[in-house]
């Protein structure tokens, strides 16, 4: 076949490229969608192309902490670009809900989960259903630990120690969900005067807020730093690649989150938003984050939970309270005040 103005070589690369966009076809047929996945990286790329090979859609992957994601759904809200928010901590999705950011979904698949994952929809006005459970906690270096000739901490309190000075790292709250779960964990466990006040003298010994919730999980596994704060399954990550980390479920007490998923309000592609939501919510599909070394408790009744997983019957929890700690106004209230009173501390 001639191509005017061609050369025979690039003709027939164009015409290749024709046949194999024809070839593709069945995924083009299928359309688009944009994820905004808040997981971590190799688990939302595992979703991402099992979902692709299941239905021929093709799916455009951001990856980012939930408060960023709540703060671009929000900032995007006249012009939504994304289609469906998949997974990090339930209150920005929950504040995203209440503030009309995402969209109300009744699933045919809300029949096999957990009650806590159907509390969380209903709790959100239908907008954000729970995907798994993971639980807060600490982690340390075993070698580090004992090169300092430390205790074993035990307790949150524990994580006060001076000698403990910038040898614990956490992330941020305002980007960070995870953090954002120790603050609101701490002010329900403690009461919000004593909360604050721990919050910063713990703010001593930080050496890092950390922009994601996981990463404090790799820097302890590396020996960046000491102590880790983050969800118990992603210092797992770790500890099954062999890193010396041994993980604390703290003796207080502790809060947990109930990572969720959201139909963004305005999706463009609102048909394929609603096919991963039904996916998502699949056994098959929840059976994906062992894989990827993801050790959260799945939502669906049916899907087993990770051999690794942190074994919540022996996990001390609060009652969190997510209807309050995910509302507009009190997710603002508690970010403002932490920038204001602990973050700003000299050290
Ligand atoms: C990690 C955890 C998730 C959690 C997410 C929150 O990926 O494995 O269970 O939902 O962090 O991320 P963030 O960066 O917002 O703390």
């Amino acid at each position: 076949m001639a191509i005017a103005g061609m050369s025979g070589r690039y003709a027939l690369a164009a015409v290749v490229s024709v046949l194999g966009a024809i070839g593709s076809g069945h995924a083009q047929a299928q359309g688009n969608l944009v994820l905004y996945c808040a997981v971590q990286e190799e688990w939302c790329r595992a979703m991402v192309n099992a979902f692709e090979r299941k239905t021929g859609i093709k799916v455009a992957m951001t990856r980012k902490s939930s408060g960023e994601f709540y703060a671009q759904v929000k900032a995007e809200s006249a012009n939504p670009r994304g289609d469906i928010w998949w997974g990090g901590t339930g209150d920005p999705h929950m504040q995203a809900a209440e503030e009309g950011l995402t969209q109300p979904y009744r699933s045919p698949n809300m029949a096999g989960l957990h009650d806590w994952a159907v509390r969380q929809w209903q709790q959100s006005k239908e907008r954000a259903v729970g995907v798994y459970a993971g639980a807060l906690g600490f982690g340390f270096n075993t070698k580090l630990l004992a090169a300092k000739n430390l205790p074993e901490p035990k307790c949150w309190a524990d994580l006060l120690n001076p000698k403990l000075k910038d040898e614990v790292q956490v992330a941020d709250p305002n980007s960070s969900g995870t953090s954002y779960t120790m603050l609101a964990t701490m002010v329900q466990l403690m009461g919000e005067d004593a909360a604050f006040d721990y919050l910063k003298k713990l703010h001593r010994n930080i050496n890092q807020y950390t922009k994601s919730g996981a990463a404090p999980a790799k820097a302890t596994s590396t020996g960046e730093t000491l102590v880790g704060i983050t969800f118990l399954h992603d210092m797992v990550t770790f500890i099954v690649g062999k890193a010396p980390i041994k993980t604390v479920a703290p003796c207080e007490g502790t809060g947990y989150e109930i990572g969720s998923m959201s139909i963004i309000k305005g999706a463009r592609n609102l048909e394929n938003a609603k096919k991963w939501y039904d996916w998502a919510l699949t056994t098959e599909a929840q059976s994906i984050g062992a894989a990827a070394k993801a050790f959260q408790v799945p939502s669906h009744r049916e899907a087993k939970p990770p051999d690794e997983a942190p074994d919540f019957r022996t996990i001390k929890f609060i009652q969190y309270d997510f209807a309050k700690y995910g509302s507009s106004a009190e997710r603002r209230r508690l970010l403002a005040k932490w920038d204001k009173e602990v973050k700003s501390l000299p050290k």
